[in-house]
């Protein structure tokens, strides 16, 4: 068990900056080819060592480092209560939880509870008996007695991975839930067993001192009591997914009396917090489970293009469904996604887009959760067939219907020399693209995420103010964040082209930061031009 710091500020979850660390690809201790627990607490100065010449992050995120046979990178666990041998040691898990403490960072670990591994005991355990112990935590269903479903299966669900969301066991001679792969069979919530043994795991991470936990797919724990076949939808593609109306398979009332309860547990140690994947929903699906240290994940923002009616919409879309009193994240990539950098543009203008979106993470209203990479400009990495990792790729290649996840996950590059053993394919520009080479330019996208970091946690109206319009026209989008001591003015200009903004006027200017570095000191009154894709924070300076 760690003390926690008591350097962290008890609304770390709501005012801070949280780093998405992709284990296995952020860095690899011993040369295996594999990310690591110790290759973390090796590079903490790059996330927080105290001074603007690190990110000054407040939280990292880990991805899964359970035991884990691998069929979904670590998505698919084996042993809530330990740690991956890849990854290290449960000795190196609490080093790292301990060193991010003292320097005042959080740890927020990954839960993933809609299912296990197929080859968890408890799995294992339920195919070889159904009598047994653990015989109804997985959604086990005999053949459907009318031979009109295809094949017989209880319903009609799919898989999001691709194929029927049901697999036959012969050992059983039933069949198994998996809304994704098949060696990731889906818990049987309504269990009341399979409830205490994973709030039991909560209270497992809790007591060692983490400080928060991700929650996969939390929104798909609950299926429909008869588990009734869903309707279909007219979709364009061919993913049998995208055809139907998700209504049963997940979202269903029982979740919220769930996240009752986990959030009571969670609650018991101040200061900790979770945050819950939505798993394909809208703003207003995320913001109706949103609570008080309990954030969710929307990837509107992350879906839209650099458009400005596209980024307005998806800004009004998310304002209007969480309102004044629901608290937002803003993300922008994660290791699901594409990479926003070659999402929203390509060579050449790529760096100065990147930088305009580190303004637009770090300054709308919400918790920003940076993905590691973001802050050198990392883009998507082109992976050949035969070096596939990611399951559902490998299924559907060469088909458009799937985008290959493992071109978000390259190792992150420290240098720029290309690591010698790599668990996945390295970006192909790292000789220029790395770590230490943007730490020493001025003007990269690196010194940029710093710059803006540590200038928002200066700035009260950027970690918490309300937000609002004041111009969106013109390719140009502008907007307030506002506390009664302080009115932040923030423009980006989404174009190529050079933009002109009139400022309001009435009032004299301070620029906090900008992408080109052009401003600095007191704004002169007037309109101001910005430069292709350029973004600015203007502090509006009170009068007298
Ligand atoms: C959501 C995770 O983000 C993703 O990486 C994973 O494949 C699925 N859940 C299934 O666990």
């Amino acid at each position: 068990m760690t003390d926690r710091g008591a350097l962290i500020d008890p609304d770390w979850w709501q005012r801070g900056v949280v780093y998405q660390l992709y284990l296995r690809s952020f860095a690899d201790s011993d040369g295996d080819g594999v990310g690591d627990l110790a290759g973390v607490f090796d590079h903490l100065d790059h996330l927080n060592d105290g001074t603007p010449g690190s990110l000054g992050i407040d939280a990292v995120l880990l991805s899964p480092m359970y035991p884990s046979p691998g069929f979904d990178v670590g998505y698919d666990i084996s042993d809530y209560r330990g740690i991956d041998p890849v990854f290290g040691s449960m000795a190196d898990f609490d080093r790292l939880l301990a060193a991010c403490h003292e320097r005042g960072v959080a740890v927020i670990v990954d839960l993933v509870m809609n299912h296990t591994s197929h080859l968890h005991p408890w799995f294992v355990a339920s195919r070889s008996d159904r009598d047994g112990l653990y015989g109804d935590w997985y959604l086990w269903r005999d053949r459907a007695a009318s031979a009109r479903l295809g094949h017989r299966r209880p319903n009609n669900w799919r898989s999001f991975f691709g194929g029927p969301a049901w697999t036959w066991d012969s050992v059983r001679g039933q069949y198994y839930l998996h809304t994704f792969l098949p060696q990731q069979p889906d818990l049987n919530w309504r269990h009341p067993e399979v409830r205490t043994a994973m709030l039991d795991v909560v209270r497992f991470w809790l007591d060692r001192g983490v400080d928060g936990f991700r929650l996969d797919v939390f929104n798909v724990f609950f299926k429909d009591f008869d588990l009734r076949s869903n309707p279909r939808r007219w979709a364009p593609g061919f993913r049998s997914w995208d055809r139907q109306r998700h209504i049963h398979d997940k979202d269903q009332p029982e979740l919220h009396e769930l996240l009752a309860e986990f959030r009571a547990l969670v609650d018991t140690a101040p200061g900790r917090m979770s945050v819950g994947e939505l798993f394909t929903g809208d703003p207003a699906a995320a913001a109706s489970y949103v609570a008080p240290r309990h954030l969710v994940f929307d990837f509107r923002l992350s879906a839209a293009s650099s458009d400005v009616d596209a980024l307005a919409a998806a800004i009004d879309q998310r304002e209007a469904a969480y309102g004044e009193e629901r608290w937002p994240t803003v993300v922008l990539s994660n290791h699901d996604q594409p990479r926003h950098a070659s999402r929203l543009a390509g060579d050449p203008v790529r760096d100065v887009v990147a930088k305009a979106a580190a303004v637009l993470l770090l300054t709308l209203r919400g918790t920003p959760f940076l993905y590691y990479g973001e802050e050198l400009g990392m883009g998507d990495v082109r992976v050949p067939r035969r070096e596939i990792v990611d399951p559902p790729a490998r299924r559907y290649w060469p088909l458009p219907l799937w985008k290959n996840r493992d071109r978000s996950r390259a190792p992150l590059p420290w240098t720029g020399v290309r690591p010698a053993r790599a668990w996945i394919r390295p970006s192909a520009d790292l000789a220029t693209r790395n770590v230490s080479a943007q730490a020493a330019q001025e003007d990269s996208v690196l010194s940029l995420y710093r710059r803006l970091i540590w200038l928002r946690r200066a700035s009260p109206a950027l970690r918490s103010g309300s937000f609002a319009w004041e111009s969106r026209r013109g390719g140009v989008l502008a907007y307030w964040r506002t506390v009664p001591e302080e009115r932040v003015l923030i423009v980006i200009n989404t174009r190529s082209g050079t933009a002109t903004m009139p400022l309001p006027t009435g009032t004299a200017w301070e620029a906090m930061a900008s992408t080109y570095g052009q401003w600095a000191g007191t704004v002169a009154p007037g309109p101001i031009r910005l430069r292709a894709y350029e973004a600015v924070i203007l502090r509006e300076v009170p009068p007298g």
